[in-house]
């Protein structure tokens, strides 16, 4: 044989040989790849089923915001809905798309009010349709100053929206956040309970089943005081003629002496909401109850319910108390030299106010700092909406329930938190 042929079966020879075992490495990575997808599908699979499996409430914690901190909306429309109580119409200014919402949730609005030093942090829930995506929609009422006070300034937020703004200004607003949202899955007849301007949330729940037909039994009960007062009368009338598994109910409280009550209209009810008129209507049995009113309605209905044998697992709840409303005032002692009313509890440094205090063992860190003047924004107080998020810059902090939205690592909810360490706060 020539030396060329010679050298050209050996070259055939390593190329083939080289070929083969790259096609062999080949393979084995397909195969290994494809064990890998099987593991990885049969993982997502189990991680489905797991999900699948998690109760309703702990599925409803898992909210996050859509984005962090502030985003720009101009107001684009303005629309009285009843007396002292308007929808404000907002889209982005970006104009990107608006990520999905929960029926139930609210927005947090950084309001800067001329003459005010800080701005002014209030929330708002949606009162639209998730399925409308390319504006949000709140409706706020105007709050009055206490009828026993009439001297004092009416509402901070509430009257500067309703008087102060107009269409084309811009807004502030935090991403879609809370708790109080429409368990979808949950097959159980649900009433919905709304007092006054406590629909907001309960209308866009509404608006969820019919948009989506959910197909369970509704009972959709609205307490106000008369019809001036009545938000989305013929709204959500209209909504209710075409979705026929929801059963609407009013109760006016006090009607004017003009208006005209149909009294053989059985869903149209004088007088106050109560347990006894809420059994009639329902029925009674397994149900889910959404709630939100006012703090009389809430404080009454509440108590009332669970006598009546409701599991408390069985109400949500969603409360507009004013922002300033607080039930137990802190048992505070600082380091100048007070005497503390739990010795050796931890201490409280709060870094930019410059005051360490001693936690009185009971109450959230908000209280604790607003005893001494600290200033913490604040809103629902119950965790649910992200307005007192503050710098933990060292130390522990507690939750007695999962609070309702995502807190930002290094940070916690001072209404809600109480410490389980020396803590050393951003506010
Ligand atoms: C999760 C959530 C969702 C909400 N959704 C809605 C909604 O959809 N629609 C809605 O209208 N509201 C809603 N609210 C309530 C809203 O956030 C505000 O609390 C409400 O608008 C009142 O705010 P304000 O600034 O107008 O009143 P504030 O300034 O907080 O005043 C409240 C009350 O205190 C009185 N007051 C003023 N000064 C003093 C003083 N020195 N001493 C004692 N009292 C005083 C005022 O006269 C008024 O009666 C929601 C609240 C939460 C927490
Ligand atoms: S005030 Fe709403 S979470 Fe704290």
């Amino acid at each position: 044989m020539e030396p060329s042929s010679i050298a050209f079966w050996i070259g055939s020879g390593i190329v083939l040989l080289v070929s083969f075992s790259t096609f062999r490495s080949l393979v084995a990575k397909v195969m290994k790849n494809e064990k890998v997808m099987q593991e990885m599908q049969l993982s997502t699979e189990e991680l489905k089923k797991e999900l699948d499996e998690l109760p309703a409430s702990l599925k409803q914690n898992r909210v996050r915001r859509a984005w962090r901190g502030y985003r720009r909306f101009i107001l684009d429309e303005k629309v009285p809905e009843a007396h002292n109580i308007c929808s404000f119409h907002l889209r982005p200014l970006d104009d990107m798309p608006l990520p999905p919402f929960e029926p139930g949730q609210h927005l947090g609005f950084q309001l800067r009010i001329p003459g005010h030093k800080r701005p002014t942090v209030r929330n708002y829930s949606l009162s639209s349709s998730p399925k409308e995506r390319s504006k949000y929609k709140i409706t706020v009422k105007r709050i009055p100053p206490p009828p026993d006070q009439p001297d004092l300034p009416s509402g901070v937020g509430s009257t500067f929206l309703h008087e102060n703004l107009a269409v084309g200004d811009l807004l502030e607003v935090s991403s879609p956040a809370g708790k109080f949202i429409l368990d979808r899955q949950d097959p159980r007849p649900a009433v919905f309970l709304a007092g006054g301007i406590g629909v907001t949330p309960l209308l866009s729940m509404l608006e969820t089943i019919c948009d989506e037909k959910i197909e369970r039994k509704c009972y959709f009960i609205h307490a106000v005081r008369n019809r001036s007062e009545h938000p989305f009368r013929e709204h959500i009338q209209k909504i209710v003629e075409k979705c026929i598994n929801v059963d609407l109910h009013v109760f006016y409280s006090q009607p004017a002496e003009d208006e005209e009550v149909d009294a053989t209209d059985h869903r149209h009810h004088v007088g106050f909401l109560d347990v006894d008129c809420l059994a009639k209507i329902t029925g009674g049995g397994d149900l889910q109850y959404y709630i939100c009113g006012p703090p009389p309605m809430m404080k009454n209905l509440l108590p009332a319910l669970e006598e009546f044998g409701v599991s408390s697992d069985s109400i949500l709840t969603e409360a507009f108390g004013p922002a300033s409303t607080r039930n137990n005032p802190a048992k505070v002692s600082t380091d100048s030299g007070e005497e503390s009313t739990n010795p050796g509890q931890h201490k409280l440094h709060f870094k930019r106010s410059q005051r360490t205090l001693t936690w009185d063992g009971t109450s959230p860190i908000l209280d604790m700092a607003e005893e001494v003047g600290i200033f913490i924004d604040s809103s629902c107080r119950a965790g649910n909406c992200g307005t007192c998020e503050i710098r933990l810059h060292h130390g522990d902090v507690e939750y007695e329930e999962e609070p309702g939205v995502d807190i930002t690592p290094g940070h916690c909810l001072a209404c809600v938190a109480k410490p389980v360490t020396e803590v050393n706060l951003g506010a």
